[in-house]
């Protein structure tokens, strides 16, 4: 009998003889703040975390990212055979390289680069990267001006850039301290306009940030008449500043949809431009993009060149190692879907986006914010006289439990005291998927208004980052 016992804990150890989870792993605590000293199978080790991460959302339901959720298998094969390979071992894997240079050719194209122009450009970990990496040519590009012309007096720079831009704008600011002279948005008006860059702009101005598409309510700044303000400072007072445009999240919409609306290349201060492909360049997390109009604008000062991986390579990039899958995922969705391909999900997008839109103004209980929307974002706010029955944090908790991922959170200064949700509409959000959101938000109104009818009140959550 005993030995009997025995046999059976032995197996158990061993896990034999039962599933995984018949094994001892699952009846001990599972090591969480020291390396363990011997390990566990590996079947294990997976059921372990993969169960752990069910207490997190779905990501098909996360319509609070801006971040692709969804690839073809045929590109989830491209990214798992592809894991092992480190982009910067360009020596090594020379065609990796090649691949993210005709990604950046592709780019510079879509954003109508001039061809007598020398664009240049990099991948990166996202639009954070391209951000700080793009704002830091164009420090260094006025510090050379200033020296060309002589100027020796220590002198801040600064960059102006409304308060609709994503954080990283800010860090940079800190980060590279650069003077922020961030516009404060007007109440039902969310961009940044030329006349407030015009009564910001100076000779120590390094670039203006512009974004198409903000984080808020995605919109998009003004950014042709920014560029005529530009030009009109040129001509009178003969400070050339360039403009750098914040593509995270627009950069592969408007390109498709509206080819002719000017934020690109075409304009003539317009000298740099980042773009999430993570976003609706329909990839995975991370890669991003930084194109520049010309390899002139970029100091050599800021290139740097190793030759510890064999061969001598030129480097511009915030970090060093990062992963070739999302590289080749990007060129991926470039061959496969070509203009044709993203123009039909953009399409899809906007029209699902419409769908969304019409559906939650008939509530009579919701406003849209920005009616002149130009992206698949939807932004809105509880009209005046609902305000009593619940907020958009109710909602967003209540939707939540229903596995609906919608943010809530106040507006950037000076409008903080409105509260919005959002919904970031992505490929995978079908039509259908609308509906049962719809339904779903009428069965959170039931609630609420059930609540105050029986005089009971609710917790009232405060904001989740949207960022
Ligand atoms: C307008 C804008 N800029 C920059 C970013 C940062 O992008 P990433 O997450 O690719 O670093 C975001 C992210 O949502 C964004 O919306």
């Amino acid at each position: 009998m005993l030995s009997n016992k025995v046999n059976l804990n032995k197996a158990k150890r061993e896990g034999k003889n039962t599933t995984t989870y018949g094994s001892r792993y699952f009846s001990e605590p599972i090591p969480k703040f020291e390396i363990p000293e011997s390990g566990m199978p590996p079947r294990t080790a997976y059921r372990l975390i993969n169960d752990e991460l069910n207490l997190d959302g779905n990501p098909n339901l996360n319509l609070a990212s801006f971040v692709t959720t969804w690839m073809e298998p045929e590109a989830d094969v491209l990214i798992a055979e592809n894991n092992g390979k480190n982009f910067i071992d360009n020596d090594e894997y020379p065609q990796t390289e090649i691949i993210q240079n005709r990604v950046v050719n592709m780019l510079a194209r879509l954003f109508n680069a001039p061809g007598d122009c020398d664009f240049v450009g990099t991948s990166t970990i996202g639009s954070s990267e391209a951000i700080m990496l793009g704002i830091l040519a164009h420090k260094w590009a006025w510090r050379e001006n200033r020296k060309k012309k002589g100027i020796n007096t220590p002198e801040t720079p600064n960059i102006i850039m409304g308060a609709d831009v994503h954080v990283v704008w800010e860090k940079f600011a800190k980060y590279f301290d650069v003077e922020l002279r961030m516009v404060p948005m007007e109440k039902n008006n969310y961009i940044l306009t030329a006349d407030k860059v015009k009564d910001n702009i100076d000779e120590n101005t390094i670039a203006i940030g512009v974004i198409l598409g903000t984080t808020f309510t995605g919109q998009i700044d003004e950014i042709e008449k920014i560029n005529d303000l530009l030009e009109e400072v040129k001509e009178t007072k003969g400070w050339d500043i360039p403009i750098h445009v914040d593509g995270a999240s627009g950069g592969f919409v408007v390109p498709f949809i509206y080819p002719n609306f000017k934020w690109d290349f075409r304009l003539s201060h317009v000298r740099s431009i980042n773009v999430s492909g993570h976003k609706y360049g329909l990839v995975y997390p991370g890669v991003g993009w930084l194109i520049f109009k010309d390899k002139k604008f970029i100091s050599e000062d800021l290139i740097f060149h190793v030759n510890y991986l064999g061969g001598v390579m030129p480097t511009f990039n915030l970090n060093f190692s990062k992963g070739s899958s999302m590289i080749l995922a990007q060129y991926y969705n470039l061959l496969r879907l070509g203009k044709g391909g993203y123009t039909q999900i953009m399409e899809n997008l906007i029209e699902i986006t419409n769908y969304l839109r019409n559906n939650l103004e008939e509530t009579d209980v919701f406003e849209l914010l920005g009616s002149d929307l130009k992206l698949p974002i939807i932004a809105i706010k509880i009209k005046e006289e609902f305000k009593d029955n619940f907020t958009v944090f109710d909602i967003s908790r209540k939707l939540r439990e229903k596995g609906w991922l919608v943010p809530a959170y106040t507006l950037p200064a000076n409008d903080e005291e409105t509260a919005v949700l959002r919904i970031v509409v992505k490929e995978n959000f079908s039509r259908d998927m609308a509906d049962l959101l719809m339904e779903d938000i009428y069965d959170v109104f039931s609630y609420y208004n059930k609540l105050k009818d029986e005089g009971n009140d609710d917790i009232k959550e405060d904001s989740i980052n949207i960022f």
